[in-house]
């Protein structure tokens, strides 16, 4: 038998409904925040993440799937969304005139060669935003609570924002003398890989997964203390603003994210319990610019629809997603069938949920099948009725049943859902 790969998964039953619902109200919620649907490649130039992500990053160097296509091109299945996006930006000219903010949203898979285990998949979709050409608190401020009203909308509660400022570069800059000072003499009692980036990249050191529990990075100094004034200033309106539009958070001055491009802003959706990140963002104004496009800043968040699925199914343990369809047609011969696939046809132009006998069951069994389908109205054909131009009708509730004229039956349905 061949297998699915592995740390990927088919979605099936209860999470394929899941995933149709979280889909559905992620449409409507970007139609109410006016944000346009972006769809990228599914892989790009290997360059593009190593130039975005970073080359220090552990997702560019332990985590892509890269591979050289059939023209001698180095090609990365996308790990994230926003290095595409921002491809896109800047290729498109999708920043047009500059006056006005730009706001994309998308839903998709990304690759990611990691250790599997639960919430934690090879392949995982996310929902993400980038917004574009705005500097403003305002716009951070939409995001972040933007993040946390879908969650809620979807019904997730348990969870925390935990929010910190990377800066400006100045800011970080300092922060980084700080940080390597304090490290520098017990560099060695780091693994392997924190060596290495002491030198290249060490505020990469502050989300390693070997070290992350050792006293030496539990007491790190903190970043806060090292912003200055403008950028202390920025991030004190826009936690302010989350407070007056009630959205809660958590300061979290350890937080710096595992991509290189962020300043500023930066939050995660935290679960209370198990602390697993749902979702995350920051601010990122220098990465337009540094790959080629104009100077513009943006910001945006992803969240792992993977991971509101388990948290989801967490809530309904124990429920069963029922189905619930509007009407069931039973037919038996020949003659029954074909009026079975007509009324079908006309019902469900009409939005009425129909289902119809397709695979020649016993009487019995299409009672059982309607139930199943909890089935509103069962469509019961006969071919004496038929001839009379008559359809008999049994409300599935009341267990009433009634004859209907042929030509009113939709009219009569629609009016009885
Ligand atoms: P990220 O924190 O790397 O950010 O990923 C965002 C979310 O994707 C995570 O919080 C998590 O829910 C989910 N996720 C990540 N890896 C896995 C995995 N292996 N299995 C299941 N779920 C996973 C980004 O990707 C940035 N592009 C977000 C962003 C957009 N920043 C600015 N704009």
């Amino acid at each position: 038998m061949i297998t699915k790969p592995k740390g990927m998964y088919d979605l099936l039953d209860i999470d394929a409904k899941l995933y149709q619902y979280i889909q559905n109200t992620i449409t409507t919620y970007m139609e109410n925040y006016n944000y346009d649907f972006i769809r990228t490649p599914i892989m790009e130039s290997s360059e593009l993440f190593h130039r975005t992500v970073g080359e220090e990053t552990d997702l560019v160097t332990k985590e892509t799937y890269d591979f050289v296509d059939r023209g001698n091109r180095n090609m990365t299945l996308r790990p994230e969304g926003t290095a595409g996006v921002v491809r896109s930006l800047i290729e498109n000219k999708l920043y047009g005139n500059h006056n006005e903010t730009i706001k994309y949203y998308y839903l998709g898979t990304m690759y990611r060669y990691e250790r599997p285990q639960l919430g934690r998949n090879r392949e995982l979709t996310q929902f993400g935003v980038e917004v574009f050409n705005s500097d403003d608190f305002m716009s951070d401020v939409e995001v972040i609570s933007l993040g946390a009203n879908v969650l809620k909308d979807l019904g997730i509660e348990n969870f925390t924002i935990h929010i910190n400022s990377l800066g400006d570069k100045e800011s970080r800059d300092n922060y980084t003398k700080a940080l390597k000072n304090y490290l520098k003499p017990n560099i060695d009692k780091l693994c392997p890989d924190c060596q290495a980036r002491f030198n290249k990249n060490p505020l990469r050191i502050l989300d390693c997964k070997v070290d992350k529990n050792s006293d030496i990075l539990k007491n790190v100094p903190k970043i806060n203390d090292y912003l200055n004034e403008e950028s202390k200033f920025r991030f004190n309106k826009i936690t302010e603003m989350l407070t007056m539009l009630d959205i809660d958070y958590e300061l979290d001055f350890n937080l710096v994210r595992g991509l290189d491009y962020y300043d500023y802003t930066v939050w995660e959706y935290l679960t209370d319990e198990e602390g697993l990140a749902l979702g995350g963002g920051g601010r990122y104004n220098g990465l337009v610019k540094s790959l080629g496009g104009p100077d513009m800043p943006a910001i945006g968040f992803g969240i792992g629809i993977d991971r509101v699925i388990l948290e989801l199914k967490k809530k309904l343990e124990g429920h069963e997603l029922k189905k619930n369809i509007d009407a069931y047609i039973m037919c038996v011969n020949e003659e029954e069938k074909i009026h079975a696939l007509k009324i079908a046809q006309d019902l469900r132009l009409n939005n009425i949920m129909t289902e119809v006998n397709s695979n020649n069951l016993s009487f019995k069994s299409q009672f059982k099948v309607a139930d199943n389908l909890n089935a509103k109205f069962i469509i019961i054909l006969n071919s004496e009725d038929l001839a009379k131009g008559l359809i008999n009708v049994k409300d599935n509730a009341t267990k009433e049943e009634m004859k209907i004229d042929e030509n009113e039956l939709t009219d009569w349905i629609m009016g009885n859902i």
